[in-house]
């Protein structure tokens, strides 16, 4: 397994993979790998001939510089897992070679749709135009034949999804299930900033999820938000930041069960000063 630092490189063992007639899988991370990540990874290697692994702090998705310096960074950890998880080369760039500094201080522009101004784009603004750039950049350097991200951000897999077709990139996108720890708090790598403690009071966020949807039987969804919102709130450590019913595919908000086919509950809830996202399909 190759760690590959520089565009140069990367183009070149691509343009030699293709060559040779390889399909190729691309799994963009930010690093800290924990089950979550290695699902997508392990699925990458089984669907293609070679699976790439991006490991990047993106610099242009954070709104909080506070986070961005706090986000673990672990490269030594992260390649022996990757080894162990049949992946081709990491892709682990320094962000010089990434960026401009005219692009590191300007906001990239892109048209979502309306895709961004609902639940995480609304509360952090310019996170997703971060984010379309780098995935951008990643689809233009790899190539990939099919590109791999989770459901548990939701909002971004939509986005990545608009992206694709906006930019009539012709790579398949693999959206893949949560992965969760046996508690069922959902695996991530802000999990290692939160105290035993906090684990135990963070389980609540998804049991009530699951509860929610027995309540949805007989609620309107105007009561059902209002009900985990409460639940939520009243336990002790936990404040949500916003939960919202949505249709799946435009992420816009619905007021009846029947408005949409496809309908997700999006969660972020802070537990202490550690942010947490979550959801759930109702239908
Ligand atoms: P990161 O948070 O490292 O996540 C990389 C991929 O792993 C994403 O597609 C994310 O949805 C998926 N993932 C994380 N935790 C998961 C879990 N518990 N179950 C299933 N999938 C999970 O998301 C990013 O990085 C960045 O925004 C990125 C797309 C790399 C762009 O910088």
């Amino acid at each position: 397994m190759e760690i590959i630092k520089t565009k140069n490189k990367l183009q070149e063992l691509v343009g030699k993979l293709k060559n040779n007639g390889k399909t190729i899988g691309l799994v963009p991370t930010m690093g800290a790998l924990h089950e979550g990540h290695l699902q997508l990874i392990r699925r990458c290697a089984k669907e293609n001939d070679v699976c790439i692994v991006s490991i990047f702090v993106n610099p242009t998705q954070f709104n909080d510089k506070n986070d961005l310096a706090k986000y673990p960074r672990t490269l030594e950890a992260d390649a022996k897992l990757l080894e162990k998880n049949n992946c081709f080369a990491i892709f682990a760039p320094e962000v010089d070679e990434v960026y401009s500094s005219e692009e590191l201080n300007s906001t990239f522009e892109f048209n979502f749709n309306g895709l961004d101004e609902v639940m995480e784009g609304k509360f952090r603004p310019g996170h997703f135009n971060g984010v379309v750039q780098i995935v951008g950049k990643l689809f233009e350097l790899t190539t990939p034949d099919k590109a791999y991200f989770g459901e548990k951000d939701f909002q971004q897999l939509a986005i990545i999804r608009h992206l694709v077709a906006t930019k009539s990139y012709p790579i398949e996108i693999i959206g893949c299930p949560i992965v969760r720890e046996e508690s069922d708090l959902a695996l991530s790598s802000r999990n290692a900033l939160l105290s035993e403690s906090e684990k135990q009071i963070a389980i609540n966020i998804y049991k009530t999820l699951l509860k929610s949807i027995d309540y949805q039987n007989e609620k309107s969804i105007k009561e059902t938000i209002d009900w985990v919102i409460t639940t939520i709130n009243n336990i002790d450590g936990l404040c949500v930041e916003y939960f919202e019913i949505v249709d799946g595919k435009t992420l816009q908000s619905i007021q009846n069960w029947d408005d949409a086919n496809y309908i997700v509950g999006c969660i972020t809830v802070f537990c202490g000063t550690v942010r947490l996202i979550d959801n759930i399909q109702y239908k």
